[in-house]
C-alpha cells in the first residue's frame, strides 16, 4: 500500500513544471520562421527574398535588409526569389504562327499559342498547319484552339465535297422541302440532286418577264413627267408666244387640208 502512495505525489509537481516550461515555447512562436519560400540565410541572419516582379538588386549584410526593385516593362519574375535581374517576356512571333494568348506582366510571363488553323507541334517545336479532311471527311467540331484537326467520316445522310480542316459534313440537300424531286441520290462525297417539276417552274418565269415589263413602264412615266415639267416652265416664260404659233401653226394646217378638199 505504501509504493502506491508515494507514486500519486509527483503529478501536481509535474504539472507545474510544465505551465513553466510552456511559457518560453509561447514566445518563441512569436519570432517569424525562415521559410526557404520568402527567406534566404546569410551571415547568419534570415533576410527577406523579393515578391514577384521585382528583382534583388543587392542581398542583405549584416546590418542590412535585401533592396528590391521592380522589373522593367518588358521582364517579369513570376517567384519569390533572389535573382539579381528580371527575365525577358519572350516574343509571340507572328512570322512563326504565333499569338500572344496572355500578354504577360511583371508576375506573370507572356503565353504565345498557334493562330488559328495552326497548331504546336512537339517535333519541330514550331506551328504547324492543320491538317486537311478529304472529300467524304468533315473536321470535328467545335475547332479545338491549338490543336490539330479531327476528321470523321459523313454519316449517312451529310457528305463533304472539298478538302478542308475547317468545314463540317453538310446535310444533304432536302428535295421535298423546295418542292423538288430528288432526281439522284447523295453519298458521302457528293449532294442529292434535286430537279423542279413544271409546275413549280411556272411562277418565277412569269415574275422574270413582269418585272423588266414593269421596269420600262416605270421609266416612261418617269420621263413623261420630267417633260412635263419642263414645258411648265417653257410655257410660263414664252406661252402666249408658244399657244400662238401653235394656233397659227394648226390653221394653217387645217386650211391647207380644206383648201386641197374644195380643189
Ligand atoms: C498578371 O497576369 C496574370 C496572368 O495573366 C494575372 O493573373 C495577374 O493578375 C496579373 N497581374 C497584374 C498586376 O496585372
Ligand atoms: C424532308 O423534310 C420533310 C419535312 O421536313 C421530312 O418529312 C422528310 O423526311 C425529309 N426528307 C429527307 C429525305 O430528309
Amino acid at each position: 500500500m505504501a509504493p502506491r502512495a508515494r507514486r500519486r505525489r509527483p503529478l501536481p509537481a509535474l504539472l507545474t513544471i510544465c505551465a513553466l516550461l510552456a511559457r518560453p515555447r509561447v514566445t518563441f512562436q512569436i519570432t517569424p520562421p525562415c521559410t526557404h519560400e520568402r527567406h534566404y540565410e546569410r551571415f547568419g541572419r534570415c533576410c527577406h527574398k523579393c515578391e514577384p516582379g521585382k528583382y534583388m538588386s543587392s542581398k542583405c549584410t549584416t546590418t542590412s535588409e535585401s533592396v528590391c526593385l521592380p522589373c522593367g516593362p518588358d521582364e517579369y519574375l513570376d517567384t519569390w526569389n533572389e535573382e539579381d535581374k528580371c527575365l525577358l517576356h519572350k516574343v509571340c512571333d507572328s512570322g512563326k504562327a504565333l499569338v500572344a494568348v496572355e500578354p504577360g506582366n511583371r508576375t506573370a510571363p507572356r503565353r504565345c499559342a498557334c493562330t488559328a488553323g495552326y497548331h504546336w507541334s512537339a517535333d519541330c517545336d514550331c506551328c504547324r498547319r492543320n491538317a486537311e479532311c478529304a472529300p467524304g471527311f468533315g473536321a470535328q467540331h467545335p475547332v479545338q484552339l491549338n490543336k490539330d484537326t479531327v476528321c470523321e467520316p459523313c454519316l449517312v445522310g451529310s457528305f463533304s465535297d472539298a478538302f478542308s480542316s475547317t468545314e463540317k459534313c453538310k446535310p444533304w440537300t432536302n428535295c421535298s422541302v423546295l418542292g423538288e424531286t430528288e432526281v439522284r441520290h447523295g453519298t458521302d462525297k457528293s449532294d442529292v440532286v434535286c430537279s423542279s417539276s413544271l409546275p413549280s417552274t411556272k411562277p418565277p418565269n412569269e415574275s422574270k418577264i413582269y418585272l423588266p415589263g414593269l421596269i420600262i413602264l416605270l421609266l416612261f412615266i418617269s420621263v413623261a413627267l420630267v417633260a412635263a415639267v419642263i414645258f411648265g416652265v417653257y410655257y410660263r416664260k414664252k406661252g402666249k408666244a408658244v399657244t400662238a404659233n401653235l394656233w397659227h401653226w394648226v390653221n394653217e394646217a387645217c386650211g391647207r387640208l380644206s383648201g386641197n378638199k374644195k380643189s
